[in-house]
């Protein structure tokens, strides 16, 4: 087993990456959450696939009762989280509750929330079922839902949530052999930028390791996610609410959340964070901040994984721009971008608009 550990202002947590850890979470649990009585939050795709072995981990002392949720971006709303919290009740939660978010990172970020908010906030823990999840989304404390853009203008990713940190992150990489090709490799999308903001090392990881890690090897994921999440601990270790270096997790998401939430294009999350890292990547090229090598070993590395480095059909980068200004990290309207320069990533409130215009058209925008 591997046992990191979270460590930030207010406490710490255990993050646990075992193969054939669903069966023991339940046992795992007891030392961990002293009460006895939590709802578990099954992404409805995953409680017919692994939540009978989860279910019945749990022994008799535990009162553990289960609800769906749909993972989808347009169901990760503030009316899943009403619902969720009437499930709170139904269940008879008290402030001793304690939820579990078995599930992709919409999961994680719904559940979270609604632990969040639940009688102010009850304990939570993240049992992360997508590589993406593992490796990024559930370790950080970072939760929340999409709103509606006003004027009919699409969602506007992850505008309301909390930063909730878990009890425990429990993660069987066994788990992922029921995830598909295309989830695996969005789960890289997010290891790519981890590369790309801390340790070129796992660039040649994922090269080396890839035809393991696209056919769910147990092995070659856990080497991939314990890497991983080591270097998202460092980072949110030093900065918990983003106010300065956490923000580096960022890249590349800017441009990502502008083009994740179109429907034509059909992105799934790191897959709109792969164009994303070609984008800032090239705006970063323009300004003189990195080497075409850098740029050029990321793209092939996104390009030899099977991720997308181009939208599939040209959408106008005027339009993108105009979504880009939702982005949380904008200030007074003006742009905040994270891009990557030679010490790794830096944080930047004037790029020209030519420049962003160009990235955009570099990628496929018109
Ligand atoms: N909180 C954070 O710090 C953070 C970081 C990165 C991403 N995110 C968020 O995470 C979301 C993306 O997460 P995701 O990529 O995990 O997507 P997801 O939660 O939508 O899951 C992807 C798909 O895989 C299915 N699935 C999940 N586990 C499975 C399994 N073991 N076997 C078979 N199918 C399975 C789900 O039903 C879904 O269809 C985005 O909304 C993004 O904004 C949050």
């Amino acid at each position: 087993m591997i046992d990191l550990n979270v460590s930030v202002p207010g406490g710490s947590y255990p993050v646990m990456i075992e193969a054939g850890l669903f069966p023991q979470i339940g046992e795992r649990l007891k030392d961990i959450h002293g009460g006895r009585h939590g709802l578990v939050v099954f992404d409805d795709k995953v409680r017919p696939l692994h939540g009978q072995s989860l279910m019945e981990g749990f022994s008799s002392e535990w009162n553990m009762q289960a609800v769906d949720l749909e993972a989808s971006e347009a169901s990760k709303r503030l009316e899943t989280v009403g619902g969720l919290l009437d499930d709170c009740l139904v269940a008879g939660l008290d402030r001793g509750g304690l939820i579990a978010a078995v599930g992709g990172g919409i999961t994680g970020d719904v559940a979270g929330f609604v632990a969040a908010s639940y009688m102010r906030g009850i304990s939570l823990v993240q049992i992360p079922t997508t590589l993406l999840a593992m490796v990024d989304a559930s370790v950080g404390g970072k939760t929340g839902v999409n709103l509606p853009l006003p004027d009919g203008g699409g969602i506007g990713k992850n505008l309301a949530g909390a930063f909730w940190q878990p009890e425990a992150v429990l993660m069987d990489p066994l788990v992922l052999k029921t995830l598909d090709q295309r989830e695996l490799r969005c789960g890289l999308g997010e290891c790519i930028k981890h590369a790309m903001i801390a340790d070129p090392s796992m660039l040649d990881l994922i090269e080396s390791d890839r035809v393991g890690i696209l056919a769910a090897e147990p092995d070659c994921l856990e080497r991939l996610i314990h890497q991983a999440v080591q270097i998202k601990i460092s980072v949110i270790e030093n900065d918990e609410r983003e106010s300065g270096v956490r923000a580096s997790l960022n890249l590349g998401h800017t441009f990502a959340h502008a083009i994740e939430p179109i429907g034509s294009l059909d992105l799934r999350h790191g897959e709109a964070v792969a164009i994303g890292l070609v984008a800032a990547a090239t705006c970063a090229l323009e300004l003189g901040m990195i080497e075409v090598d850098r740029v050029d070993r990321m793209r092939s590395i996104i390009e030899l994984v099977g991720l997308p480095s181009r939208l599939s059909s040209p959408i106008p980068a005027a339009q993108l721009i105009q979504t880009m200004r939702f982005d949380k990290k904008a200030h007074d309207g003006q742009l905040r971008l994270v891009l990557p320069d030679s010490n790794g990533v830096s944080i930047h409130d004037d790029v020209p608009m030519d420049v962003v215009q160009r990235a955009w058209e570099v990628v496929g925008a018109v």
